[in-house]
């Protein structure tokens, strides 16, 4: 469909777009598509680098086939075994029986639990190497980027990282394959999303990644997902190296939960407290409108968090109980923080959001607010004590 697009005279894209998929994962909205990136390099040896989802495949196996001209293929990499990139074994498999499984202890372990058991595994794991004939790969063990096999290829000949899930985003590919050939603020959002919400949990492992790259020259980075960054790589790098810092842009994010409007009433309050004292990147969400993944990617994204619940059966809100469960199992760390809410007839919104945030150790830049049904006006000045140490918080040129 598309003609050979060359990441270098031997090295080749052979990615699809998928724009049909509802949900990554079966979780993820995916409103701007997605794509699957699969390489292949085509040398005196032959090398396919991860294969793509199952149901985007369409014509993957005769893109690979005509890529291969005659040849037959060699090996298949397989820098993570999710099935996003995998979809595509078992017809390769068929198609070259011979072909050579190539990937780390616990590649294997997984590949057999859905392909069946291999004895053509090649094991590389302990810095084996592999000669291609100009290539030469060399492979970077990256567990836990998110699965616990996953792992980078290096192309040592032309300093090509082929990442595997680091430094992709979501987005279908819109014509633009490279990062010079894209605008990446339509991008940005997604790849924030994409890693606050796929990969963040393991920002302790990405981190690790990184100390192990570090010192290794990369001319061009060829993920699994997201455009190809041959131009300026440092760019996809540094977010990600900031983004599992846990740093954060000054900005606040409120999420609210509200049956009837008054929690929702007090989120606009305080909201307009912060402007008034000088913050702009402000962000308001309704929890039980707004899909989950955008609430993380925005509380990922700016320094000042709060979040306000109204009581339900004395508990928090439902939708804000799932959202606090989510943040816990992330990991968020260094963010700053303000609990409000409406008590109903027994409380339990801002008592629960209150031990979220001390079990997770965010510092609440002042007290909790929590109202009895509706504030009457001049009722609000726990509200604009928030909103300013908020304000302060996040900006110190702020008074
Ligand atoms: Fe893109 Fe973790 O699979």
């Amino acid at each position: 469909m598309f003609g050979k697009i060359k990441i270098s005279d031997k090295i080749f894209w052979t990615g699809v777009n998928d724009r049909r998929k509802a949900l990554f994962e079966n979780i993820w909205p995916l409103p701007e598509g997605v794509c699957y990136n699969s390489y292949i390099i085509v040398d005196e040896k032959t090398a396919l680098i991860d294969t793509v989802d199952f149901s985007a495949g369409r014509s993957f196996l005769d893109t690979v086939e005509k890529h291969l001209e005659g040849k037959t293929l060699d090996y298949l990499i397989i820098n993570h075994m999710e099935l996003d990139h995998t979809g595509e074994v078992s017809g390769l498999l068929k198609k070259y029986p011979e072909i050579k499984i190539v990937g780390n202890i616990n590649t294997r372990r997984i590949f057999e639990s859905y392909f069946g058991a291999t004895s053509n595994f090649l094991d590389v794991g302990k810095g084996e190497t592999i000669d291609l004939g100009y290539h030469r790969l060399g492979f970077v063990m990256t567990p836990w980027v998110h699965w616990p096999e996953t792992m980078m290829t290096y192309d040592r000949t032309e300093k090509v990282l082929f990442s595997g899930d680091a430094f992709g985003t979501f987005g279908a590919l819109n014509g633009g394959i490279f990062d010079d050939e894209i605008d990446f603020n339509f991008y940005e959002g997604e790849a924030l999303r994409y890693y606050s919400n796929i990969v963040g949990k393991y920002s302790g492992m990405v981190q690790k990644a990184f100390a192990k790259l570090a010192g290794v020259e990369i001319k061009c980075i060829c993920p699994t997902h997201g455009p190809v960054w041959r131009d300026n790589p440092k760019t996809i790098i540094d977010l990600y190296d900031r983004w599992s810092r846990y740093e954060a842009d000054e900005g606040v994010v409120i999420v609210f939960a509200s049956m009837y409007g008054n929690t929702e009433n007090i989120a606009d309050y305080i909201a307009r407290k912060i402007a008034e004292a000088g913050v702009k990147n402000i962000r308001i969400h309704d929890v039980s409108k707004t899909h989950i993944s955008y609430l993380i990617r925005d509380i990922w994204k700016y320094r000042g968090i709060i979040l306000g619940s109204c009581s339900y059966n004395a508990e928090m809100f439902p939708a804000m109980e799932h959202l606090c469960r989510e943040i816990t199992h992330a990991g968020l760390k260094n963010r700053k923080s303000g609990i409000f809410g409406t008590f109903s007839w027994n409380g339990g919104g801002v008592k629960n959001l209150r031990k979220f945030a001390e079990d997770i150790k965010w510092e609440q830049v002042a007290e909790a607010v929590e109202f009895k049904g509706i504030p009457a006006d001049g009722d609000y000045s726990k509200c604009d004590a928030l909103a300013a140490a908020m304000a302060r918080e996040i900006n110190s040129k702020i008074p």
